[in-house]
């Protein structure tokens, strides 16, 4: 077992981060090839040839030996594992040949199971004597690496170490509203142990809401009837739905970032908190296979849970609390230990020859549960090989972005976006100035039926453009003259509400791109090919069988579906950093706002209105922002663009629409949330809603009683006046003046 935090005890030293300070800047210095190249030559190669290039160039093969060599080996945030893989990285970029290496150091509180005792779930009777026990560890089914004793126990990262016993609840998907149900029902939670589905919402917030209401241990399981509908036969490695052994790993921190650190970066300098000050679970949390969750099921008495609650289980899902033999109880045991680790960013940049001052960024974390062969390093085996592709283009002809490519493989991600929240806490100024864009790619593939894209809508049309050049990866698709990632992608997930055009989400939360746009407003990316909706999410996602063989043998052979991805991640880099203009999206920008703010009136203007507040200012600015977004565009068709210094200025205006949506003071109640459009709704860390901290405030109202409401609607004219002067001021940064 490597995960003993024993060697980050004594890297927990200042002696310790000398070391590692002393190593990184080595390797810059040895790697810094910058006077190789004259900064101010513009770029000759016409843009449409770079693209080709790019779409032509990457290799299938590379990117199957890159995934192979990564997911030999479990690599958690914080080990050992995880710093060799970053050093190989480095070491990949430097012999690519790119101008920069950096590896950034953070000091951070992680969590891991203990390497001797396991983490069980146990019924037992009266004499305490447990007569049925958890697996320890998944079940090793296919690759031989799944058998390794390296395998960690199972466990959720950051949930509290306890022993403790008492009666079961179900709480179905364990939202806001299934504990509501529970008590509507009679069903007390407090001091009972929470049995609940993943599915619908993201765990930490399933967990966040059991133990407001007293619960005290939390035990998750993922339902056949969500993750392998198609029964039993139709199961990892015979298929890609989940087998019965599956428990899928996942953080229970809901704050992202470093724990001890919050608002500030985790560097030698910084102040920790005291760690029971820090947002992570104080109660037990832990996952179970759907095997293991029959037992429990199976046994449980009270009233049978409604319809919805009913799963893929050969049983009555039943509410409890408790089991049908009254003696029975359900003990959770979890010896998770907090640990005090290093984990590490590996930065790589490839240096702009007119613009390097500005950024366009790329990124996907190192770290994985366990092998991690599709999330995330069927993305880091993508950006490996993008980053080699440009190179070679690179010394083949002399072409050098016009805006520099930075490449970031974050570490930590998994428990929270550890490494990438405190590097954009540490940079924050310097990238909220010059970065242009970032593109995540969290994982390359999840399955190979459509792509699937998360945006702010600023790279809408980029992205659009892009998967237009994209060869599809389907042959049968292309035999019914679907030649394009986007043909597939629109008839597969059209839009809604424009079945013309394939269905763009909304950014949301939940991957290293959250500082980047929830804090310094910056606009994401975050792209992937999908599966079908035969289930909820990718069904071996963060459990043992993320293998190379699920990838190589199931979801994409010959790796054409990863090749796809890398050159559309590859060609919206580049339209970015080396269009002259940068082709922002500003009109769908503001359809976007335009959409967000009707919503919000036709759902809660009357309630509004009701108490004489008003919506015409926020509906003034609203169209402000639309009509100046069009004399913008006019004016742009008028500039020369041979002045490098009016292109810097317009560049500038439109780099600035984003950053001016951010509030410093943060959402309400939320200051880990900046950005007023986009930040993801308080309830479920994953979705996304337009103007959360409107709509999360108006859904709070309507569920208080009447006489409760006063201060909520005080928090809701605060923000909205705050909304209302943020889209004036983004209507003002693309004009001249400074009024
Ligand atoms: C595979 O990765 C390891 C580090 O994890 C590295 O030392 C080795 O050189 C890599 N091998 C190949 C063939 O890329
Ligand atoms: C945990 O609690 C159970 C049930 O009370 C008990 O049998 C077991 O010995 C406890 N384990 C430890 C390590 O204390
Ligand atoms: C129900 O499922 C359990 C667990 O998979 C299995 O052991 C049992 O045989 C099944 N019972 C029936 C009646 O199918
Ligand atoms: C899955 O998608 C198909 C085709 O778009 C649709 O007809 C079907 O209703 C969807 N099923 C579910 C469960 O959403
Ligand atoms: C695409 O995925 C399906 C499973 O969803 C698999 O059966 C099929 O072989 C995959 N296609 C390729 C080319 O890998
Ligand atoms: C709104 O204004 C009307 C007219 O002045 C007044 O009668 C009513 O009480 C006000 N409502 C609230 C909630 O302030
Ligand atoms: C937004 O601007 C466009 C272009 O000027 C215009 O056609 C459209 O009607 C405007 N939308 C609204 C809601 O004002």
């Amino acid at each position: 077992m490597r995960l003993t935090p024993g060697i980050t005890g004594c890297l927990w030293g200042s002696a310790a981060f000398a070391v590692v300070a002393v190593m990184v800047l080595v390797l810059v210095s040895t790697s810094d090839r910058n006077k190789r190249f004259e900064p101010d030559v513009d770029n000759e190669i016409p843009l449409k040839d770079v693209e080709d290039y790019i779409i032509n160039n990457v290799n299938p093969d590379n990117i199957r030996t890159f995934l192979r060599n990564m997911t030999r080996r479990p690599h958690l945030g914080g080990t050992e594992e995880e710093r060799e893989l970053a050093r190989w990285v480095a070491t990949t970029w430097e012999e690519q040949g790119l101008d920069q290496v950096h590896l950034v150091p953070y000091h951070v509180l992680l969590s891991y199971p203990s390497p001797d005792i396991p983490n069980l779930v146990c019924i037992v009777n009266a004499n305490d004597q447990a007569i049925w026990t958890s697996a320890a560890r998944q079940k090793p089914l296919y690759a031989p690496e799944e058998g390794s004793p390296e395998i960690p126990f199972t466990f959720n990262g950051y949930a509290a170490p306890g022993n403790v016993t008492g009666q079961v609840v179900y709480a179905g998907y364990g939202r806001e509203q299934d504990y509501d149900f529970l008590s509507e029902q009679g069903v007390d939670i407090s001091g009972k142990i929470v049995l609940a589905r993943y599915g619908k919402i993201f765990r930490a917030n399933i967990a966040e809401m059991a133990e407001a209401r007293g619960a005290i241990g939390v035990v998750l399981f993922s339902d056949p009837s969500d993750y392998a509908p198609q029964g039993s036969d139709f199961v990892y490695p015979h298929s890609y739905f989940m087998p019965p052994s599956a428990a899928p790993f996942g953080t229970v921190k809901l704050v992202d970032g470093d724990p001890l650190t919050p608002f500030y970066p985790a560097v030698e300098s910084a102040f920790h908190i005291p760690e029971e000050e820090a947002a992570i679970p104080k109660i037990p949390v832990q996952p179970i296979s759907y095997e293991d969750a029959w037992q429990i099921l199976s046994r449980m008495g009270g009233t049978p849970a409604p319809p919805e609650w009913q799963g893929g289980l050969n049983v009555t899902y039943k509410l409890g609390p408790g089991f049908l033999k009254n003696e029975f109880s359900l003990n959770l045991d979890v010896n998770n230990q907090n640990a005090h680790t290093i984990t590490y960013n590996v930065v790589g940049v490839i240096k702009g020859s007119v613009e390097p001052d500005r950024y366009v960024m790329l990124g996907n974390h190192l770290d994985a549960w366990i092998l991690g062969a599709i999330d995330p390093n069927s993305g880091t085996a993508a950006m490996l090989e993008l980053s080699r592709v440009l190179m070679q283009l690179s010394k083949e002809t002399g072409w050098r972005p016009r805006r520099s490519l930075v490449f970031c493989a974050w570490g930590s991600e998994e428990y929270g976006l550890v490494a990438s929240v405190e590097w954009t806490e540490q940079f924050g100024k310097q990238l909220a100035d010059r970065t242009i864009a970032y593109l995540n790619v969290d994982m390359a593939i999840e399955g190979n039926y459509t792509l699937r894209t998360k945006s702010a809508p600023l790279l809408n049309d980029i992205i659009f453009e892009s998967t237009k050049k994209i060869p599809n990866p389907n042959p049968e698709e292309v035999a019914e003259g679907r030649r394009s990632v986007y043909d597939t992608w629109r008839l597969r997930k059209p839009d809604p509400v424009d079945p013309e055009k394939p269905q763009m989400l909304f950014i949301g939360s939940g991957s290293d791109y959250k500082g980047f746009q929830h804090n310094l407003g910056i606009p994401c990316m975050d792209t992937r090919y999908t599966h079908d909706n035969t289930t909820k999410g990718e069904p071996m996602y963060h459990t043992l069988y993320e293998t190379f063989a699920l990838v190589d043998e199931i979801y994409d052979q010959g790796f054409h579906y990863h090749k796809a991805v890398t050159a559309l991640w590859g060609d919206v880099a580049v339209v970015l950093s080396d269009s002259k203009i940068i082709p922002f999206s500003l009109v769908a920008y503001a359809e976007f706002i335009i959409r967000a703010y009707e919503e919000i009136a036709d759902k809660y203007g009357e309630l509004i209105a009701s108490q004489n507040i008003t919506m015409e200012f926020f509906g003034t600015a609203v169209n402000n922002f639309n009509a100046t977004v069009s004399e913008f565009n006019e004016n742009l068709k008028h500039i020369n663009l041979n002045k490098p210094l009016v292109v810097r200025k317009v560049n500038d205006q439109l780099m600035m629409v984003e950053r001016a949506f951010i509030d410093p003071r943060g959402l309400p109640g939320r200051p880990e949330f900046n950005h007023v459009v986009t930040a993801p709704s308080k309830k479920n860390a994953y979705a996304g809603t337009a103007f959360a901290g409107l709509t999360d405030t108006l859904a709070a109202i309507t569920e208080s009683p009447e006489d409760q409401r006063d201060a909520l609607w005080r928090t809701f004219s605060h923000h909205l006046a705050a909304v209302t002067h943020l889209l004036s001021t983004a209507a003002k940064v693309l004009t001249d003046d400074l009024w």
